[in-house]
């Protein structure tokens, strides 16, 4: 059996990036998480972090090491998208407050501490603006000699969802997605075009629920809520973005791209932070990331239940108070 792959999360929880932490954490053996690390995003650093940290606490995981990072982009005003995930960025079930606490080191000197030291390269998988991992770049540019790969939930070869030129984490912060393009890493993109293809549906939710474990309860709560995209862009479920990229890194082969050029849009205009992805090679310039377009759904959902079920069945006082 292979060895974990060493692994940081770079997150806005958020509805998906949570469901997105409880799949790390559903598999040790396949993840060495070194420490999930946070941004300002879909809601203000103070409930990203608070909400990374839930995650960790309702996987049963106080031990995972959550570090908070910078509260606003490199160049721009924070856009919140509490109109998707709820002011505090966990839509649904009234989760406790975390008794765990972020540790005190900033994100960004984590990132460049830890991979300074990494004796093995580390795997990269973002799931928000791309600010921290930016940032530790700018600080400290030998850190990219131990990134293995960087794996993104971000882009759009189409429409956009904050705007109808822009994916939300590339307009958050175009200037730190920029910067990833042009790193010279290997990076793949997990954009739109495949997640608006990974939508919940009522048949997957009651399988989640026959599960019987508090982690799946949960999760049913917060997504039997997590209408936005169904009312606004008439979707058919909810769209499972964040959770693509760790299903990416456990079988790729659910997934086909390309290598292509992709540049972001830096102006101060609409275009912001939208992504020009050359598909066709017409501007013959370098091939900077791998995108993806196409999933395998069935398998997508499939190895998601399957994560999900690891969380163990509920002990029956639990189910008692479920039934009454
Ligand atoms: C991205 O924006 C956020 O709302 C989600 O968490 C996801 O990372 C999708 O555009
Ligand atoms: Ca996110």
């Amino acid at each position: 059996m292979s060895k974990p792959l060493p692994l940081i999360l770079d997150c806005d929880p958020g509805i998906d990036d949570f469901i997105a932490i409880l799949m790390i954490l559903a598999a040790p053996e396949k993840f060495n998480l070194l420490g999930i690390t946070v941004s300002g995003g879909n809601v203000p650093l103070k409930y990203t972090t608070q909400n990374a940290l839930k995650a960790c606490e309702l996987a049963g995981r106080p031990d995972v090491k959550v570090y908070a990072g910078c509260p606003s982009p490199m160049m721009r005003d924070l856009t919140c998208e509490s109109v998707v995930h709820g002011e505090t960025g966990l839509k649904g079930p009234a989760l406790p407050m975390p008794t765990m606490k972020a540790q005190s080191q900033h994100a960004v000197d984590f990132l460049i501490e830890t991979l300074m030291k990494a004796d093995k390269k580390v795997t990269l998988a973002t799931t928000g603006p791309l600010t921290n991992i930016a940032v530790a770049i700018v600080r400290e540019p030998r850190i990219l000699n131990n990134i293995d790969q960087i794996v993104t939930m971000g882009g759009s070869m189409l429409l956009g969802n904050i705007t109808p030129a822009a994916e939300y984490n590339f307009y958050a912060d175009p200037e730190a997605a920029h910067i990833l393009l042009t790193s010279g890493k290997p990076l793949t993109l997990v954009g739109l075009d495949v997640t608006h293809q990974i939508l919940t549906s009522p048949e997957w939710l009651s399988e989640l629920k026959a599960l019987e474990n508090p982690v799946a309860d949960t999760l049913v709560e917060m997504l039997k809520v997590h209408d936005y995209d169904v009312k606004t862009f008439g979707l058919a479920g909810a769209p499972l973005h964040d959770p693509a990229v760790i299903a990416y890194l456990l079988k790729p082969e659910l997934f086909k791209g390309k290598f292509v050029n992709v540049e972001v849009d830096l102006s101060f205009n609409i275009t912001r932070g939208r992504t020009t992805i050359d598909w066709y090679n017409k501007r013959h310039l370098e091939q900077n990331a791998h995108v993806l377009n196409e999933v395998d759904v069935k398998g997508f959902f499939d190895l998601t239940t399957d994560l999900l079920s690891s969380y163990g069945a509920l002990s029956s006082s639990q189910k008692k108070e479920r039934m009454s």
